[in-house]
């Protein structure tokens, strides 16, 4: 069951401070983005920075209006609804940030801050909200001693655990991570992605989880959904993601994989993997965005631009490379 979906969802920001507009001002940051989460599912979304996962993630929350597109949450197109009637919604969405410390405020202690969306949302009263807090921070691996605390007395890995206890307490189905374990180390972003897997189970979770490192997507996500210049470019199976990603900039992206996993590096391509330093779509007007970068460029892809296919049951890729060619099982 398709828990959030969208179609064709856009999202333009118009630059400021040029003098003279051009033809990059109108670029997307979100380009036509058809994407689902279903109910139970981990969806990894994956991509460099700038790509459009952030904007994304806000247009699913709902924190910005889309461009263009629609959204559908349950079933229901909630596409044009206004800000007061999203708050509706919200709690059943919620969002785990990338920097817990300069997301609380520091005056605060972790009670407060656990507590504040039931004080937001529900109206809450101190006390309801005390049990509510301690239980969610307890889902954390957090014992009620945390609940005094203030920000500056915690570690990265405990900050990251108020935070998502922050999330959980409205009752959520659908929890969306935006890179929330990119400060930590290898270790303890293995116990993070442990806690968020023991979750799911316990509370029947959702998750989007947005990362630009793939060395966790395989382990943890269903599915994963590859973003470039703001678009989708590939749709897989995570598990498969190594053997089955068939977009040179999915392939590219594996090739960046740190050795501590040695096997999602292995390569295809075994070629080098553009200009990292190039702005994408900078300049692009036309044809594929990644093409510029791309090493198996052909003169179609700075023409014509390749739509999202499916190549496999529950594979989509958007590369002239594969155009004419259902991938075999
Ligand atoms: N509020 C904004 N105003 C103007 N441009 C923005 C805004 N937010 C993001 N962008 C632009 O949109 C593109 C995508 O950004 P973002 O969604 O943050 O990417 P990511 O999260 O993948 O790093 C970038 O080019 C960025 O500069
Ligand atoms: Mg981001």
């Amino acid at each position: 069951m398709r828990l959030i979906e969208t179609e064709g969802l856009t999202k333009v920001y118009q630059r400021e401070g040029h003098w003279f507009p051009s033809a990059n001002d109108a670029m997307p940051a979100v380009d036509r983005v058809s994407l689902h989460v279903d109910k139970g599912e981990t969806l990894g979304l994956v991509g460099e920075s700038g790509s459009g996962k952030s904007t994304l993630a806000r247009l699913l929350l709902g924190l910005e209006t889309a461009t263009e597109g629609r959204l559908l949450f349950g079933g229901e197109d909630v596409t044009r609804w206004g800000f007061k009637r999203l708050r509706t919604i919200r709690g059943r969405m919620q969002m785990v940030f990338q920097n817990s410390y300069s997301s609380f405020d520091p005056l605060f202690t972790v009670e407060r801050i656990v507590g504040e969306p039931l004080s937001n949302y529900r109206g809450m009263l101190a006390r309801e909200r005390r049990c509510v807090v301690l239980e969610s921070l307890d889902m954390v691996g957090l014992g009620a001693a945390y609940a005094e605390r203030y920000p500056h007395e915690l570690s990265g890995g405990q900050l990251q655990r108020v935070n998502i206890a922050r999330a959980l307490v409205l009752q959520p189905e659908l929890l969306i991570c935006d890179e929330p374990f990119s400060s930590l180390d290898f270790k303890l972003r293995r116990q993070m992605l442990v806690l968020l897997e023991e979750l799911k189970i316990h509370l029947g979770l959702s998750y989007l989880y947005i990362t630009h490192d793939l060395s966790s997507v395989s382990r943890f996500c269903d599915r994963v959904a590859v973003m470039y210049g703001g678009q989708i470019v590939e749709t897989l199976p995570a598990a498969r993601i190594a053997e089955d990603a068939l977009h040179p900039y999915t392939r590219a992206l594996l090739d960046a994989v740190p050795v501590q996993d040695p096997r999602l590096r292995r390569s295809k391509t075994g070629r080098p993997f553009g200009d990292p330093a190039l702005p994408q779509g900078e300049g692009v007007t036309q044809g594929c965005r990644f093409c510029s970068r791309c090493p198996a460029a052909m003169p179609v892809c700075t023409t014509v631009e390749p739509a999202l296919v499916r190549k496999r049951p529950f594979h989509e890729a958007a590369c002239h490379l594969y155009a004419n060619q259902i991938v075999k099982e």
